[in-house]
């Protein structure tokens, strides 16, 4: 079949069982252009929750389609490639959550999204980038606060806010290879441009930057912004998403290097394959589904 007839006969079983394809920022060019909403994982799971079709085709990774399926328990979340999974989410378990508990009994659990459904089922409250700190605001001054697994976003949310925190020695690989040395020369070669860089970078990097931000956050700086040219230290692939969105302007990858294997598994023929079986659907144990969704409701009523 040729691309064109794959893109047609997605765009026609869609119709048929009336399925939304949602993606996130860091997917293929090709599925960004057939996905009907793209956006970062807070937009991604609201939406997720919100629109009225009971099949999501989820093209993201699988603690996105986790998180959707545990907010929408009676829809279909459908996530084209089951082992598209988040190294980072899998460098806390729940055996490891429990001890760190164990230490700090009195403390509140603050996770990233970015982790698996039982290790959201031991949390108070979840977080994206988007809102980590309102989250950890949200918390009364002087309670202890375990957050994890992102060391990274754990150490710019602990610098922005003035707080404390526990932090899990967890870390995006992609995100390890953006490096201050690259963008202090794109800096150089592209006089003028801004850089913004993802809180899951290290802390050199983001002392590089003029802004940083999740990947929605990216988008919106990206408008407001007078600027032409942007240095975007995030996933690879957030570029074509911010040259869709505002053509006239030229984003460049901090590192080429950046790239998510696992967001980069999911495509055309994984789509059409999913619409056709309807299937893998992302399932939660209704008891981990339960305990897991306190948490990311009250990360989603702070907004
Ligand atoms: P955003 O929530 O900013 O889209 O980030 C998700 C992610 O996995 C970043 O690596
Ligand atoms: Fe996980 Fe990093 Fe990929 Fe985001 S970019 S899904 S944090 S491995």
């Amino acid at each position: 079949m040729s691309e064109i007839d794959v893109i047609e006969r997605i765009k026609q079983l869609q119709a048929e069982r009336g399925a939304v394809i949602l993606g996130h920022n860091y997917q293929v060019p090709k599925i960004q252009d057939i996905a009907d909403h793209l956006g970062d994982s807070l937009d991604l799971s609201r939406l997720a929750a919100r629109l009225p079709n009971e099949t999501i085709i989820f093209c993201g990774v699988h603690f996105m389609a986790e998180t959707a399926s545990i907010l929408s328990p009676g829809k279909k979340i459908i996530l084209p490639e089951p082992d598209a999974g988040c190294p980072m989410a899998d460098m806390i378990n729940v055996d490891d959550l429990l001890s760190l508990k164990g230490k700090h009994t009195d403390a509140v659990v603050v996770m990233y999204v970015n982790s698996t459904a039982a290790v959201k089922a031991e949390t108070d409250i979840c977080c994206t980038s988007a809102n980590a700190v309102k989250v950890i605001e949200s918390i009364p001054e002087g309670r202890t606060i375990i957050f994890g697994p992102d060391r990274c976003l754990g150490g710019w949310v602990s610098e922005m806010t003035g707080r404390e925190l526990v932090i899990w020695d967890g870390y995006c690989p992609p995100h390890q290879l953006i490096i201050p040395e690259e963008i202090q020369a794109l800096r150089e070669k592209y006089p003028g441009s801004k850089v913004m860089v993802h809180p899951e970078t290290i802390a050199a990097v983001r002392t590089e930057a003029d802004a940083v931000l999740g990947t929605g956050g990216m988008i919106r700086y990206a408008g407001e912004t007078d600027a032409d040219t942007f240095i975007v230290g995030t996933e690879a692939g957030m570029c074509y998403r911010l040259e869709k969105e505002y053509p006239e302007k030229r984003f460049i990858p901090a590192s080429k290097r950046a790239v998510c294997r696992n967001m980069k598994k999911i495509t055309l023929e994984k789509v059409l394959a999913s619409l056709e079986t309807l299937e893998p659907v992302t399932r939660v144990p209704a008891d981990t589904a339960d305990r897991a969704r306190g948490a990311i409701q009250r990360m989603i009523e702070i907004g």
